[in-house]
């Protein structure tokens, strides 16, 4: 019994990947889910779609790992941030999921900052400001507009605290996930009973909160069946996904920040203290490392913006109806590589989604700004990359305003693999930037922390030491630091120029 899993439920499908205690990987294997979206700027889906998703991705990496079901002595649970399951008091799910990326709630969010007595004082008791996105705004959504649903509600889960519903019968959430509901007094690592009150929710509909590598219980009869493992193998709090991510490119102590580029964009960074930007651009939330806490911003069209053009004006619909492919992502990158740093003067904004941070704007909207006769499509990428980049770079800028130390960027997730994009972060950050050896996201993290709560590591710390390799590194190239440091400013200046036509 020496081997870990990692579960993260993501939003487009489920992972599971198996290390041994030296933290190699195994295997990995994924399922995927639908996303419904029955009105504009809802987003839901179902948490029996997890559950399934999570039984195929489990037991086919297993499998592939070549382990007998005693093998696994311990399971890390990661999943998308901020959603909420309504469960009834005998445990059945009321209606479909609310995600983290849900548009619906801006009444309630003006009402919690009211019932808070301002933005200010719900900083001071959450340390964050209320946001569409968060768990408490959905609670009170459904209170305001499905009583009948509310009357039935006995507890909310997290989207991978139902996961762990279902593999150990439990209620339990864990500190970096609790973060993102606005209902956890960050400082103090509690239930903030203080908005509980303000808010009139009864402290009872949420879960027990561990620390993020404590054992929360173990597998049921019926799951340890389902999944192929043994009622002796252990779940631990885990770790929603940013911080799943940074434990496991080894974001645990002061001066290491990660950029992770998927479809949304992340700069994640450690902290001994719990710090705030006081107009909560960033948030701040409890990190998955006993007590630690990490800053973050985020951005919404990150990997989806290169994704949005490629999707929409390089493929074309063939006389059967069939979309096809004109051109790969590095055929693209290679035409953005071989035209100049600032794309000859043609800008884009990333905000196809609206935006987070810095701007917490639903209103904002993407922009390609200075197109002339002479840009080409490579030119067009190139303001695409440089625009998400810029727009990582906001962040980068309100955690220095806040003095927390930056040495070193690790770049993860999809955009990380290619080394243009790579080299573009180190300029403009004006930061050397490493890649990781294994970029195995949210799992690879949770399977460390499943590592620590199985006692093969005394902390996390000491597991990501012993585990994490970081590989190529590559130093900003001083021409085109400068360049983008003369261009950043404009950059910012075209929200600001752009910001109140967007609403219209
Ligand atoms: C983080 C966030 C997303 C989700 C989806 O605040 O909203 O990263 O966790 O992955």
């Amino acid at each position: 019994m020496s081997h870990l899993l990692g579960i993260d439920i993501g939003t487009s499908g489920a992972k599971a990947l198996v290390i041994n205690p030296e933290g190699e990987v195994l295997a990995s294997a994924g399922a995927g889910y639908p996303c419904q979206h029955p009105q504009p700027l809802w987003s839901e889906q179902d948490p029996e779609d997890w559950w399934r998703g999570t039984v195929k991705a489990v037991r086919k990496a297993v499998k592939d790992a070549g382990l007998k079901p005693a093998d696994v002595a311990a399971i890390g649970l990661s999943g998308q941030m901020h959603g909420s399951v309504f469960l009834d008091k005998r445990g059945k799910v009321i209606r479909p999921a609310l995600l983290w990326n849900d548009q619906r709630t801006a009444a309630e969010c003006e009402e919690i900052e009211a019932r808070a007595g301002g933005r200010r004082a719900l900083i001071r008791m959450v340390a964050n400001p209320a946001l569409t996105g968060f768990q408490a705004p959905k609670i009170l959504w459904l209170r305001n507009n499905e009583p009948k649903n509310y009357d039935r509600l006995a507890k909310v889960l997290l989207p991978k605290d139902e996961i762990r519903r279902r593999l150990t019968g439990e209620f339990a959430t864990e500190v970096s996930d609790a973060s993102g509901t606005l209902l956890l007094d960050v400082v103090k690592r509690k239930w903030s009973t203080r908005l509980l009150g303000k808010l009139e929710l009864d402290p009872d509909l949420l879960p027990q909160c561990y620390e993020s590598e404590e054992v929360t219980g173990t597998l049921t009869a019926d799951a340890a069946q389902e999944l192929g493992l043994t009622t002796d193998c252990k779940v631990v709090g885990g770790a929603g996904d940013c911080a799943a991510g940074a434990v496991g490119t080894g974001i645990v102590k002061k001066g290491l920040l990660s950029s992770s580029l998927g479809t949304s964009g992340v700069m994640f960074v450690h902290s001994d203290e719990p710090q705030f930007d006081p107009k909560g651009r960033l948030h701040t939330f409890c990190h998955a490392v006993r007590g630690k806490w990490h800053m973050m911003g985020v951005i919404l069209s990150a990997g989806g913006s290169l994704g949005w053009f490629h999707h929409t004006l390089c493929t074309m619909i063939t006389s059967s109806g069939k979309r096809k492919q004109i051109a790969s992502f590095n055929q693209l990158v290679k035409e953005a590589a071989a035209t100049p740093t600032g794309a000859e003067g043609l800008q884009f904004l990333p905000y196809l989604a609206g935006e987070r941070t810095p701007h917490l704007d639903p209103h904002a909207r993407g922009a390609l700004v200075g197109l002339t006769l002479a840009h080409e499509r490579g030119h067009i990428v190139r303001a695409i990359l440089e625009g998400v980049t810029f727009a990582l770079r906001d962040s980068l800028e309100l955690i220095k305003e806040l003095d927390v130390p930056v040495r070193t960027v690790r770049a993860t997730g999809g955009g990380a693999k290619n080394a243009f994009w790579r080299q573009m972060q180190a300029d403009v950050f004006g930061k050397k930037v490493v890649a990781m050896a294994a970029d195995e996201g949210p799992a690879y993290g949770v399977a460390l922390l499943a590592a620590v709560g199985a006692g093969h590591y005394n902390s996390v710390e000491q597991a990501c030491k012993a585990a994490i390799k970081t590989t190529e590194e590559v130093k900003p190239n001083a021409a085109d630091r400068k360049a983008y440091d003369q261009a950043f400013p404009r950059y910012q200046r075209l929200y600001e120029a752009l910001k109140n036509e967007f609403p219209q």
